[in-house]
């Protein structure tokens, strides 16, 4: 209650809200140094705890169901997106099944045909895209990762009848419909403004649209072609503990959810992979040499194995992910009091933590902080390799914990300062995913085209408005195409 005392008056001088909302880290770090790990404020009227540290990441991603709940918060934001019955429309129970359906369809042989299908996508759209017209010029990053994000999820996981939509309809659905996921719809997601009302109509087609795909699928035999391995055909066949196929109203809501949850967070993560190359031609040009070297100087065609052997590839993904993690704040509501002791400047308090609140808890916080990653705000993926000045600190030494929380093994992990997708039953299910798709998508484009960063310019600072973090536009940097 101090605390919380301590923080209204101090609120008093500053706009946080305003402070919060554009920049997060730089709140955090502020309110760390002056009031340590814990601390509240208010948000859209609601007490918020911020809890910091590794022990603050800890104590809210592996938070006990009874403790802290994530629906509650979500639920009015995400379910008129994704659709009625699914994630956070439902029990944790039968989201624990959901997560579990869709990892069991991300097999080893899913993988292996969506890196083809990835770098198909991306080689074409080097190639004839709009973005990248002519053999050199300049591109604006984030609109043309978001486009070809849609087109390499959509013709892996989501499948070809889905990708050629997205080659007209779909494109403006899935606008009007990520317009549903604005920061101001976590008070007013109910309310008729035009970009819900416009959500809902979306929602509705795109929904009908995979429920016609599940439909013609069955009527045309309902067997899939030998690898085909998408995930409409994986949920089709998926049924829950007490017997219940997966209606195809739910497939349908999954599949947007999928859609959704990868397009915001592998689009700005790529962007900011190119934004950073753009400032580091010696990167690029060791990771085409690691490619020769691993694969072979005639570079043939990747494959999901050998994309395993590109270590460097892999750190660039990583190392983009310390500091640009496209989710900067999770948040749960507080469900039976808590206490936590934590940290200030000059001593350790006790606070006990009252149902009112919600927690947020901000893993990219511990990921910058010097103690575990030597001048943090550098990128430098080789910091990922054993030995290097600037080495994690913690390198092969954060212990993974594991846990069943009803869909496998699950790393609750949350011990370790790097927590780009999460920990514990919340955590991400897309990780594996995400770095088959963001690092095909890499390889693939260091073999066909250099970045530059435009002279005189810097590289630009995150926009946070939205609720993922992605560059602030316009991010434009020059692009060379490269002889083949
Ligand atoms: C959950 C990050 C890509 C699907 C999460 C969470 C984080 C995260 C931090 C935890 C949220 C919470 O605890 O409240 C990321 C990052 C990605 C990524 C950094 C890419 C760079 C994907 C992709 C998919 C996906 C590609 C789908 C194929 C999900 C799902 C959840 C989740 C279903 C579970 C939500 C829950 O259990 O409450 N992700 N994600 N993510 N993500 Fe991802």
């Amino acid at each position: 209650a101090s605390m919380l005392g301590k923080n209204l008056k101090w609120r008093a001088n500053f706009p946080l809200r305003i402070w919060y909302g554009m920049d997060p880290f730089d709140f955090f770090f502020a309110c760390k140094e002056k009031y340590g790990d814990v601390f509240t404020f208010i948000l859209l009227g609601r007490r918020v705890t911020v809890c910091l540290g590794t022990k603050g990441n800890e104590f809210i991603l592996n938070g006990k169901l009874k403790d802290v709940n994530a629906e509650e918060i979500y639920t009015g934001l995400t379910t008129p997106v994704f659709g009625e019955g699914v994630v956070y429309d439902c029990p944790n129970a039968k989201l624990m099944e959901q997560k579990k359906f869709v990892k069991f369809g991300l097999t080893m042989e899913a993988f292996q045909s969506y890196v083809d299908l990835i770098s198909s996508e991306t080689q074409s759209f080097v190639a004839k895209g709009k973005p990248f017209h002519g053999d050199s010029g300049t591109i604006d990053i984030v609109p043309a990762m978001a486009e070809l994000t849609i087109y390499t999820a959509s013709r892996s996981l989501q499948g070809p009848e889905v990708r050629a939509k997205f080659d007209s309809t779909f494109a403006d659905l899935y606008h009007d419909l990520d317009m549903g996921f604005s920061p101001i719809n976590f008070m007013l997601s109910w309310f008729p403004l035009p970009h819900n009302r416009k959500r809902d109509i979306a929602q509705k087609k795109m929904a009908d649209t995979y429920m016609e795909i599940i439909k013609a699928r069955r009527a045309a035999g309902g067997k899939r072609d030998k690898g085909e391995e998408d995930m409409i055909w994986n949920l089709m066949a998926c049924v829950y503990k007490d017997g219940t196929p997966v209606p195809d109203k739910e497939v349908a809501h999954m599949m947007i959810a999928l859609l959704m949850a990868g397009q915001h967070s592998s689009s700005s993560t790529s962007s900011w992979i190119l934004l950073r190359l753009a400032t580091r031609p010696d990167i690029q040009e060791e990771l085409l040499d690691e490619q020769k070297r691993v694969l072979g100087e005639d570079l043939p065609p990747l494959t999901y194995d050998n994309l395993q052997k590109l270590t460097l590839n892999a750190k660039v993904v990583k190392e983009t992910l310390r500091i640009h993690a496209p989710i900067h704040s999770i948040l749960r509501k507080v469900k039976s009091p808590l206490t936590i002791v934590a940290n200030t400047p000059e001593a350790t308090n006790t606070y006990q933590i009252p149902t009112t609140h919600t927690l947020m808890s901000a893993p990219g916080v511990t990921s910058r902080e010097p103690e575990f990653f030597p001048e943090p705000m550098k990128w430098e993926p080789h910091r990922w390799d054993e030995g290097h000045p600037l080495a994690y600190t913690r390198l092969g030494t954060d212990q993974e914990e594991f846990e069943d929380y009803g869909y496998g093994m699950i790393s609750k992990g949350a011990s370790s300062p790097y927590l780009p997708f999460g920990a514990g039953r919340h955590r991400c299910i897309g990780e594996q995913f995400a770095y088959v798709q963001l690092g095909t998508v890499l390889a693939t484009m260091v073999r066909h085209v250099k970045f530059r960063q435009i002279e005189g310019k810097q590289l630009v600072p995150t926009d946070y408005s939205s609720l993922f973090s992605r560059p602030m536009a316009p991010a434009v940097v020059e692009f060379e195409k490269r002889k083949s």
